[in-house]
């Protein structure tokens, strides 16, 4: 009896023990298919009060994290190799060169074709160099330094760097490079584009200007020296000619009878006026005085000649220049105050006209300026250019001729203003085809 008895409780207790590691052994097999990465990792029990149900609630939360970071982690690996596909795609058909250097040691790591092309070197034999040490790069003394720069710098930009092809032919490259960080480590990556084409257009843009610039100048200097010449001629043929019957009409006065008198003092008046028609026409074509005393009383001169034609108050406010200035500026200097006082009295129905010509930090300023109705500068400018006036682009393209430049300043019933500057210490530059 108590045989059986025993029996029947060690069975109950095996039943017990089996009962009580059932779960654990489940927690085990969960545990197992976590590790393999199998399929579903539920524990499959029930998160019961006691202890084993809340090891059991506590394993399902921790793998149900686990799984949702995998999922994360896929979907990061996924939008990894994405964006490095789209990287090798811009690399291998970007239209400049990418280089990509070990940054501890300048190696070449990587290289895309446009620049294998544009170097005509292969990808084998810029790949395991040093940028110094290969072929194109190798005349430039400034890349070792560079690349230590850059190593502290992170950033190293060479905006026009020559470079020789392979094939011996000279390129310009724009070289920019930059360090970052990839897997921990650093690598660096130079972007490389090719400008020849650009600088030589660029090279032969500033030639024709330069040209156009001297053409314009020698063009302006034959203008004046005709104007100079048919001023003389103007005064000193026309003039003295014209002066003598003047003399000689005046001196017939007294011996004519009542009967004649009057034409003859008609014909007087003519000749007087036309005098002063033939000494103005010189005078416009160009003052002597410019030629003989210099910019400043010319100035004064026009000035006060133009405002008292104009019906204007005119004032003239000048330093006293210390030399002569190079004659190409003092002509276009005078050029220009013409332009703007004929201006002025053509459009501006001002009452007061200011001419000043100061010395300022080694430039020549000219201001004109007046009191008048102003006008809108952009859209009058706009115009101009379309071909509707010359006289505001003269006065531009006069300052540029002498080495200056020229600002309008104007707002409509607020008056005007043209300001021109020069160097002071400028030179008329030699013409090449002086030199021809
Ligand atoms: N001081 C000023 N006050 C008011 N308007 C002005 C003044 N200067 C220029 N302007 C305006 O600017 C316009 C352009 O001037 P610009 O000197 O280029 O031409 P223009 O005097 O009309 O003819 P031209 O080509 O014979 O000089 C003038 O027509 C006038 O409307
Ligand atoms: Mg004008």
């Amino acid at each position: 009896m108590r045989k059986s008895i025993r029996r029947i409780l060690s069975s109950l207790q095996l039943r017990l023990v089996l009962l009580l590691l059932r779960p654990v052994r489940m927690l085990v097999k969960s545990g197992a298919r976590l590790a393999t990465d199998e399929g579903s990792t539920d524990a499959g029990l029930a998160h019961r009060n006691d202890e084993l149900g809340q090891l059991t609630g506590a394993f399902d939360q921790m793998t149900q994290a686990l799984k949702d970071r995998q999922v994360e982690r896929h979907a990061a690996n996924h939008a990894l190799r994405n964006s490095e596909m789209r990287y090798r795609g811009l690399f291998e058909t970007a239209q400049d060169g990418i280089l990509i250097l070990n940054a501890e040691t300048g190696q070449i790591d990587d290289v895309n074709p446009f620049l294998t092309d544009l170097l005509g070197y292969t990808r084998e034999q810029l790949l395991g160099n040093k940028l110094w040490e290969i072929g194109p790069f190798k005349d430039t003394p400034a890349f070792k330094p560079a690349f230590r720069e850059l190593q502290r710098e992170a950033y190293v930009r060479y905006e026009d760097l020559p470079l020789e092809t392979s094939a011996g032919k000279s390129i310009n490259v724009e070289f920019v490079s930059n360090v970052y960080q990839v897997n921990g480590g650093k690598v660096i990556q130079c972007n490389i584009r090719n400008i020849t084409e650009h600088k030589q257009a660029e090279a032969t843009r500033k030639e024709s200007s330069r040209k156009l610039q001297v053409l314009s100048r020698r063009l302006v200097e034959a203008q004046e020296t005709e104007r100079r010449h048919l001023a003389r001629e103007l005064h000193d043929e026309l003039g003295q000619t014209l002066t003598v019957a003047q003399l000689n009409l005046q001196a017939l006065l007294p011996s004519t009878g009542p009967g004649e008198l009057p034409r003859l003092k008609e014909s007087l008046q003519a000749v007087e006026r036309v005098l002063e028609q033939v000494h103005d026409l010189a005078l416009n074509l160009r003052p002597s005085m410019l030629d003989d005393l210099g910019l400043e009383p010319a100035l004064v001169w026009l000035t006060r000649r133009q405002a008292e034609l104009a019906g204007l108050k005119g004032e003239v406010q000048t330093d006293a220049l210390e030399q002569r200035l190079d004659t190409v500026i003092e002509t276009e200097c005078f050029r220009i105050a013409q332009e703007a006082l004929t201006n002025v009295a053509r459009h501006a129905r001002a009452k007061t006209v200011t001419v000043e010509l100061r010395q300022e930090e080694g430039q020549l300023h000219l201001r004109v300026r007046d009191d008048g109705i102003g006008f809108n500068v952009a859209a009058i400018r706009e115009k101009a250019v379309r071909g509707a006036s010359l006289g505001l682009l003269s006065m531009e393209e006069r300052a540029a001729l002498a080495g200056g430049q020229l600002e309008l300043k104007s707002l409509p019933g607020r008056g005007s203003e043209v300001h021109a500057w020069f160097p002071l210490l400028w030179q008329t530059p030699p013409s090449e085809f002086e030199a021809q």
